[in-house]
């Protein structure tokens, strides 16, 4: 279960101002009577979603398991994100489960796209193309290449039934081209945005293909949302949280928020929080610069200024009490390291003194708020409850600074300019 610890961040005293602001925000979340409210599908959707899909992407799944060695996930953004960081945080980076899931299309990168092709040579891969415009460019050049590689190897007609694509439901060039195909389709509902898609099937299909139960995954997050569809901001964690950000950004004159795990193989939830927060908020010159940490590796490298540097930020901390593994400091009869005084800890002992050591040292000495969110286990249930929990939190605290959370306009500027040196036509 969730724990939201503020005791090193505020006094609960100070969120007293936001109590009537969250009643205000919390019925029109669910009225749908702010901007941005034809965006509000996901608030809703653990309860729902469409069961149906639900279970042909099981079934799929199940086929995709049996029957190829690797699927190649094609999508950028908030249709790529939460299933990588959902994959890597439940199956750790350096899983040996079948299929290996591959992201592509995520990058221009030469280097990378050479690497991939050719890692993929002579293997059995399917692949999953998600895209809800069915146009990003990153995404159609990597599904173009992979799927004419696919082709070659396996033939046009065996090609697509190992082509599934995920999509809007009645628009879009990627929708046209699956019926033209007879691809399996998924749908990406028009009412939920890229980063709010996680529990749509951008988030269940690839997550079924890695052996994930996506019905605890559900179940996770329909609890959420029962709990935290909450307006009594002492009950609620989730609003707690949101006003938490709020008072760090307008009170406390913070302009960052450092996501901080204590496992690699929750790196990239930090960097789907980075879009979800990052592109609802960051608008009308607003908004707190959300940024992610991986420690202790990167108080090797960050600590320093997150110690003693520019007080500019507070932490957000996402610490998980029980490992997956363990492992146990050997005996060395030398014990040139030193480390003999270790001999029989569990690494997951050391990891939660240097978690407590850090806390302390940030926010005694450091004086940097800590907030900290404790989780006993990750498991699907668990991450479907913290991903929920995180949505909630972002369109509260969206709409506490006044801003529409689901839209992002200054996405589209670079791609205007990218578009007009590429020599697109209309640019
Ligand atoms: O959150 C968003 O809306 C974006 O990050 C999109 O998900 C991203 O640009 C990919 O778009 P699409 O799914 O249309 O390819």
């Amino acid at each position: 279960m969730l724990k939201l610890i503020l005791e090193n961040a505020l006094k609960k005293e100070e969120l007293e101002q936001y109590k009537d602001r969250v009643v205000t925000i919390n019925k029109a979340i669910n009225e749908k009577t702010l901007p941005g409210n034809d965006y509000l599908g996901w608030a809703k959707y653990p309860l729902t979603y469409d069961k149906q899909e639900a279970e042909q992407i099981k079934k799929d799944a199940e086929y995709v398991r049996n029957h190829f060695d690797v699927l190649v996930v094609c999508g950028i953004g908030g249709s790529y994100l939460g299933a990588r960081a959902a994959i890597e945080a439940l199956n750790g980076i350096k899983s040996t489960s079948k299929p290996e899931i591959i992201f592509f299309g995520q990058t221009f990168s030469p280097n990378y796209t050479a690497q991939v092709l050719e890692y993929l040579k002579g293997k059995k891969f399917a692949i999953n193309v998600i895209s809800k415009s069915g146009t990003t460019t990153e995404t159609s050049i990597a599904f173009r290449l992979v799927k004419e590689l696919l082709e070659k190897q396996i033939g046009k007609d065996a090609a697509r039934k190992a082509i599934f694509a995920t999509t809007d439901k009645e628009t879009g060039a990627l929708l046209t081209l699956a019926r033209k195909e007879g691809y399996q389709t998924y749908v990406l509902p028009s009412d939920i945005g890229g980063r709010y898609s996680v529990f749509s099937a951008v988030g269940l299909f690839p997550l079924a293909c890695a052996g994930v139960d996506i019905d605890d995954f559900m179940k996770g997050a329909y609890d959420a949302m029962a709990t935290f569809d909450n307006d009594d901001l002492h009950s609620n964690i989730c609003y707690q949280y949101a006003c938490s950000r709020d008072y760090f950004y307008r009170k406390a004159k913070k302009s960052c928020e450092l996501f901080v795990t204590y496992e690699p193989q929750f790196t990239q939830i930090g960097e789907w929080l980075k879009q979800l927060f990052g592109e609802s908020e960051g608008k009308m010159k607003k908004g707190l610069f959300p940024t992610s940490a991986t420690f202790s590796t990167d108080l090797h490298s960050l600590g320093q200024f997150i110690q003693d540097g520019s007080p500019v930020l507070f932490e957000t901390i996402i610490y998980v009490e029980k490992p997956a593994y363990d492992v146990l400091v050997p005996h060395d009869d030398l014990d040139l390291d030193g480390l003999n005084y270790l001999e029989n800890k569990s690494l997951s002992f050391v990891n939660h003194q240097a978690f407590e050591g850090t806390l302390q040292a940030h926010t005694q000495e450091g004086k940097v708020p800590c907030i900290v969110l404790e989780l006993d286990s990750m498991n699907p249930y668990n991450l479907g409850y913290l991903f929920y929990f995180f949505m909630r939190a972002c369109a509260m605290s969206a709409y506490l600074l006044e801003i529409n959370p689901f839209n992002q306009p200054g996405v589209e500027v670079y791609k205007r300019n990218m578009f007009h040196l590429l020599g697109k036509k209309g640019y």
